[in-house]
């Protein structure tokens, strides 16, 4: 289990987070910018390791974020929720991410007929340039390979090849982007 190592900083920020921060609205011109800004300021030293640039949409929950690695640019999207300490959950360099995700790192341990016992953690890796959809349910041990694309509504219960397209529940893979297009376009972006 992954705890969080509370100081007196963390815990003003984790409280004005979720008692204010968590709510601004981000899409409002000029305020928007500035309200998602503060949200960075605030998130960053909650979660396990963080870049200097994520982005942390409105009404996003984390728990007190112990678990959470961000990498460089990556995104989470509004209302989305990223829950269970007892498990990793690292999201890559440049995820994209749309609103309502649930990315979940750990099962309660069941027995039957008793019932349950504590928790089973499993580390979640969603790898770089991924693109996750509108309310996507990412479940405990999955990885998603770069460049992948996760069609909107899908459920993840098994890691996803890089490059693949995976929609539906449970996730199947449709198809596969051209590694050699995205590549290309990412070389041209990472020029200009
Ligand atoms: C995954 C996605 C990118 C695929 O787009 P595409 O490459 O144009 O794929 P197509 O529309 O050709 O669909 C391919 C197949 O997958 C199915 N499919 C596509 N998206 C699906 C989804 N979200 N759930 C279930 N099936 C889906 C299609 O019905 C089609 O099935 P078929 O081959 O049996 O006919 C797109 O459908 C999607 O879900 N985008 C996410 C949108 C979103 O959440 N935006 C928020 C902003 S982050």
């Amino acid at each position: 289990m992954y705890r969080q190592s509370w100081t007196l900083k963390k815990v003003i920020y984790y409280i004005s987070y979720r008692i204010l921060f968590k709510h601004l609205p981000g899409d409002l011109p000029v305020f928007g910018i500035l309200f998602q800004f503060f949200r960075r300021i605030i998130c960053r030293p909650l979660f396990k390791e963080a870049a200097q640039i994520i982005s942390i949409g409105q009404g996003v929950d984390f728990d007190n974020g112990c678990n959470v690695v961000l990498k460089e640019y990556a995104n989470i999207g509004s209302y989305c929720s990223l829950g269970g300490n007892h498990g990793m959950i690292t999201i890559g360099k440049h995820v994209m991410m749309g609103a309502h995700c649930t990315i979940i790192s750990q099962n309660h341990k069941y027995i039957e007929p008793e019932g349950y016992r504590g928790f089973d953690g499993k580390d979640i890796v969603i790898r770089e340039y991924a693109w996750i959809g509108d309310k996507v349910i990412i479940l405990p041990g999955v990885t998603i390979g770069k460049h992948a694309i996760i069609g909107a509504g899908t459920v993840v219960p098994k890691d996803i090849p890089d490059y693949a397209i995976a929609v539906g529940n449970p996730a199947v893979v449709k198809k596969f982007r051209n590694e050699k297009v995205v590549k290309e376009d990412l070389c041209q972006k990472q020029k200009s």
